[in-house]
């Protein structure tokens, strides 16, 4: 049953992708590389949610779930308390992000966690800049110096990094969003090598859409992520334009995730989920947690997909 609807799914995608690649490849900013060329990187932001017993059983249905394909990342952002027992229990394959680290080195910082310890621990990976702690939730938010010196450190502790930028809902409907993007992405691309950035995903989060089931069309994400990357040819490289993931946040879902990864600038997701329908403080068996499980494994069918068929189009 469950290989037949994978079949169904595979079927029902590429047919759509065919469609969605000759319309894409019509459009201005789309660029000229081999479909493999960038890996797939599939996030999943926890952000301030789970139990204990919560995650024990997702970490069960994961580990039980089917294979990752090639050439696709798949990491798990978990709030710090759980990211041991993840380490301890999760599949390999499944690797796990901090969704924080300190400006600072190890010293007298009460209540910070830094990239080394992150590091020592065993973690690859940590989730900075986002739209949330950009803000502040209550507490003074970060800007995009704080952001980027916190990056070139972890980088420097040998993590990589998902880079989150996004403009707010004013500033695009101001028409200033690569303005903000870029704004947030200067500091970096002053303080990183060119080799550094291989250590970076960036990840594009509209604020609009984070959390609030709004998202952006696939033509507007693949705008703005074509425009990301051509900052990033002007500003960095052509080279590391042509090689840096950008991932698509903000909303993304089993429903529109398949339009959006069509898209020949949109290298995955950040996917995390809205508070109110996240189970994992009620039921973590019920409905809601099992759908955001689902929606994460559905994300990986249609990387094998997109990857496959994807056509990319010409500057
Ligand atoms: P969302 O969150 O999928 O709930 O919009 C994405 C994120 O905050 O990274």
């Amino acid at each position: 049953m469950k290989l037949l609807l994978g079949l169904t799914m595979i079927g029902q995608t590429l047919a759509f992708t065919t469609r969605s690649a000759s319309v894409a490849s019509k459009r201005i900013g789309s660029s000229l590389r081999m479909a493999s060329s960038r890996p797939y990187l599939i996030g999943g932001n926890w952000k301030a949610n789970g139990t204990v017993a919560s995650v024990e059983k997702l970490v069960a249905e994961f580990n039980a779930a089917g294979p990752i394909p090639p050439n696709t990342d798949v990491v798990i952002g978990a709030p710090f308390i759980h990211i041991p027992m993840l380490l301890n229990t999760l599949r390999p394959d499944i690797k796990v992000a901090a969704q924080n680290s300190a400006l600072t080195g190890t010293g007298a910082h009460t209540g910070e966690v830094c990239a080394s310890q992150l590091k020592d621990l065993g973690l690859e990976w940590v989730i900075l800049g986002h739209s949330e702690r950009r803000e502040g939730f209550g507490m003074a938010g970060e800007d995009s110096k704080l952001v980027a010196d916190k990056t070139k450190l972890a980088i420097d502790e040998g993590l990589k990094v998902m880079f989150c930028i996004g403009e707010k809902k004013e500033e695009r409907e101001a028409g200033t969003t690569m303005d903000v993007c870029a704004e947030q992405m200067a500091p970096l691309a002053e303080i990183l090598s060119e080799d550094e950035w291989a250590n970076v995903s960036i990840a594009y989060e509209p604020v609009w859409a984070i959390g609030t089931g709004l998202t952006a069309t696939p033509e507007m994400a693949q705008e703005t992520h074509a425009n990301i990357r051509q900052w990033v040819a002007a500003n960095v490289s052509q080279k590391v334009a042509d090689a840096v993931q950008i991932q698509y946040g903000g909303s993304m879902n089993g429903g529109n995730a398949k339009a959006l990864l069509a898209e020949n600038d949109i290298d995955g997701g950040l996917i995390g989920g809205d508070h109110s329908s996240w189970s994992f403080s009620t039921s973590s068996t019920g409905p809601e947690h099992r759908s955001r499980h689902k929606k994460l494994l559905q994300f990986c069918t249609y990387m094998t997909i997109q990857r496959e068929t994807r056509q990319r189009s010409v500057m």
